[in-house]
């Protein structure tokens, strides 16, 4: 168990709002499920935190639990956003309104909202930051994305596409690890095929050992033209740990300029210490105040406020959309620290 709180909310007796994350192994839901508990400590509505821990079938069992206990609304992030499809019709069956978390499901109509940071914002964020960090020309540029089966690794690429193409068509990039991109690179705006062949070829799975045998294997195979000073896009903090680690290891890389994103803590660290350029700051607590007010809109019998729609291939989803903040070594503890969002004592080297 994982929610809290004491079942007042809804009176109907059952539970008022059951959530399910995707898995512990990636830091990202951690912090989710902990603003979620801080979020809930003194609330008034019933709720229950599940972990579908990377499995479409755990998911679609961890929907039928909540179901079974009477939910009143389901929050969920996928794990495998075609694949939770089933999970959220059997919710849908029973008359239970769904709101998809951070991952939007895709190809079903069983959806009734989507929280959510801006995601093509997040993408386009890290690629301007290489752009603007950009000396010269000729620059090596790795690429490396999230999983084929997360929407958001598609729109996270199409951002950063945007900010980087004008850069690879005029000489300031050089495109070092995809045949796919570079096959692609005078195209300004790329189709979800498109973008579907280079993620295929540079996919982390978000897993960071994949992240980092992908970057192992493309600076063995690399030549000093690839070396020196370079540019990596990776999709998120864990993965760019991993890749950083590979990058600082290699003798003939003189510099690297890396992006991320969730601003895990071990990645703000990693940011102190100049071993990560950048992380993209998605505040949690937004998206979780976010997502329970629209649950209990819901319960309330209220509509929920949206900011824009998402397609997901059946349907247009009414979303609640988030801005992101881009955090460096400049501003790391006025955003992370001098805001509250973490204490200084979990950091060393902080000035
Ligand atoms: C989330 C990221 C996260 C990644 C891996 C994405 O869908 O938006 O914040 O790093 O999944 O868990």
């Amino acid at each position: 168990m994982a929610g809290c709180g004491n079942d007042g909310g809804s009176g109907s007796g059952g539970l008022d709002v059951g959530i399910v994350l995707p898995t512990k192994d990636e830091t990202r839901w951690v912090q989710d499920e902990t603003r979620f508990q801080e979020a809930l400590a003194d609330s008034d509505y019933s709720t229950e935190i599940l972990f579908s821990q990377g499995s479409s079938a755990k998911e679609k069992e961890n929907v039928e639990t909540l179901i079974s206990k009477g939910m009143d609304v389901l929050i969920i992030a996928p794990h495998d956003g075609a694949a939770a499809g089933a999970a959220v019709e059997a919710a849908k069956d029973e008359g239970i309104p769904v709101i998809s978390y951070d991952r939007l499901i895709t190809d079903t109509d069983a959806l009734d909202y989507y929280v959510t940071f801006d995601s093509v914002a997040v993408g386009e964020a890290q690629g301007q930051y290489l752009v603007d960090n950009a000396e010269g020309d000729g620059i090596p540029l790795y690429l490396y994305a999230g999983a084929a089966s997360d929407n958001n690794a598609f729109l996270f690429f199409e951002g950063a596409w945007k900010a980087l193409q004008p850069k690879i068509a005029d000489g300031t990039f050089v495109i070092a690890n995809s045949s796919a991109a570079e096959g692609l690179k005078d195209k300004a705006e790329l189709d979800r095929q498109e973008i579907g062949s280079i993620v295929g070829q540079l996919t982390t799975n978000w897993d960071p050992n994949e992240a980092k045998n992908k970057a192992e294997t493309h600076l063995t195979s690399a030549g000093p033209d690839l070396k020196g000073d370079v540019s990596v896009l990776a999709p998120n903090d864990g993965t760019a740990r991993a890749i950083s680690d590979v990058f600082a290891s290699d003798g003939a890389v003189t510099s690297y300029t890396i992006t991320g994103q969730d601003a895990d803590m071990a990645s703000i660290q990693y940011i102190i210490d100049g071993k990560q350029t950048m992380t993209v700051f998605k505040d949690v607590r937004t998206l979780v105040e976010d997502a329970m007010g629209m649950a209990v809109d819901i319960i309330d019998g209220n509509t929920p406020e949206t900011t824009a729609t998402y397609d997901n291939g059946s349907m247009e989803v009414k979303a609640k959309q988030t801005d992101v903040i881009v955090v460096d070594q400049d501003n790391v503890k006025a955003e992370l620290i001098d805001s509250g969002y973490y204490e200084a004592s979990d950091f060393t080297g902080l000035e």
